[in-house]
């Protein structure tokens, strides 16, 4: 029976949720949350869309860890979105709190689990998710590579005035100032997008992307985006009950030497299946590319050693 839990039934966690289900994967999607009532009432109304949705996946929301033992999935949503004028790495504190306390949890109820974090600042909680849990570092991994390339590519569909996913476009690095974006293997109905854009407008589109979630957040007031970033997490966790690892995501995975970067959570390109990472992906990257990648490696690298000396 395949199992997948969600921690943190807001905005984000509530619309993952959903999505799994409607995905039809998976037996049971369980819904947990600190607020009582909360996931009851949003599993319920989800169970409720199931004969006009069309699926058999059964949701149940739940205060309870016991109710998620044994998963094979577990998103980690908890936490504090931003607000205007915050910044990703301003809710450390706050989520470096809550989402330990919910992996310890979480690792305690389903060992075997490959853990999905989604919860920001997103790589930095990654790394504390999977020192927390222990578990090995192809089980976990971080949420956001998905979700900044599809804003890339509707950027790109919207600028060009094509279907979105006739757009193919990666971004890497990590998700917040030092995200990268890769033009050279951007394509739009397999044309180079180089070809198809002015250098000055491919800027312009990269920018947005950069700052597509504060843009987001300007218009939100009181949170962040959620509807991409549910879709962004279910296509993850479909991605490994399907088991297929054809497809190549984009995600936060600690690297081992791929693009010459080691024992750092960074965005990678990679193959999911049962168990996680199967593989990281290395595209041919240019000095210019790598130079970036390794910025932003670093960059994360230097905000979990101030988590590290915080926690010892
Ligand atoms: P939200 O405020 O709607 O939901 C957060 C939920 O977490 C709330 O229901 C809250 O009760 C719950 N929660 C808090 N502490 C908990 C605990 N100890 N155990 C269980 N549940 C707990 O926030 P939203 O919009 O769903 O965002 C969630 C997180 O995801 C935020 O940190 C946000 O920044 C991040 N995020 C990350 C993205 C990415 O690309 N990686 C994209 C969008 C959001
Ligand atoms: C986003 O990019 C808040 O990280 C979240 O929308």
């Amino acid at each position: 029976m395949s199992k997948v839990t969600v921690v943190g039934a807001g905005n984000v966690g509530s619309n993952a949720a959903r999505r799994v289900a409607e995905s039809n994967l998976a037996d049971e999607v369980v819904m947990i949350d600190i607020v009582e009532g909360l996931p009851q009432g949003l599993a319920l109304d989800i169970n409720h869309s199931a004969p006009v949705v069309g699926f058999e996946t059964r949701v149940r929301g739940t205060n309870d860890y016991a109710d998620t033992a044994g998963s094979e999935v577990v998103v980690i949503t908890a936490g504090r979105p931003r607000t205007p004028g915050m910044s990703r790495m301003d809710l450390l504190d706050v989520n470096s709190e809550i989402v330990g306390g919910v992996t310890q949890q979480i690792a305690e109820h389903s060992p075997d689990a490959v853990l999905i974090v989604v919860s920001n600042p997103l790589d930095e909680m990654t790394y504390l998710a999977s020192v927390v849990s222990g578990f090995p570092k192809e089980r976990v991994i971080g949420m956001a590579g998905v979700l900044d390339s599809a804003r890339l590519r509707f950027f790109i569909a919207e600028k060009l005035n094509v279907d979105p996913t006739s757009v193919e476009a990666m971004t890497l690095g990590s998700h917040g100032e030092q995200m990268v974006a890769l033009p050279r293997h951007a394509t739009v109905g397999g044309k180079p997008l180089p070809e198809l854009v002015s250098e000055e407008d491919l800027q312009q589109l990269f920018e947005r992307t950069r700052g597509a979630g504060g843009e987001i957040v300007g218009h939100l007031k009181k949170g962040s985006a959620f509807y991409a970033p549910a879709a962004s997490s279910a296509a993850m966790v479909t991605a490994i009950l399907a088991d297929d690892a054809g497809e190549v995501l984009p995600m936060s995975a600690w690297t081992t030497g791929q693009y010459g970067i080691s024992d750092v959570y960074l965005g990678v390109p990679g193959r999911l299946g049962k168990g996680g990472v199967q593989e990281i992906v290395e595209l041919e990257l240019n000095a210019d590319e790598i130079a970036q990648l390794t910025e932003a490696a670093e960059a994360i690298r230097a905000k979990c050693q101030e988590l590290d000396a915080r926690r010892s």
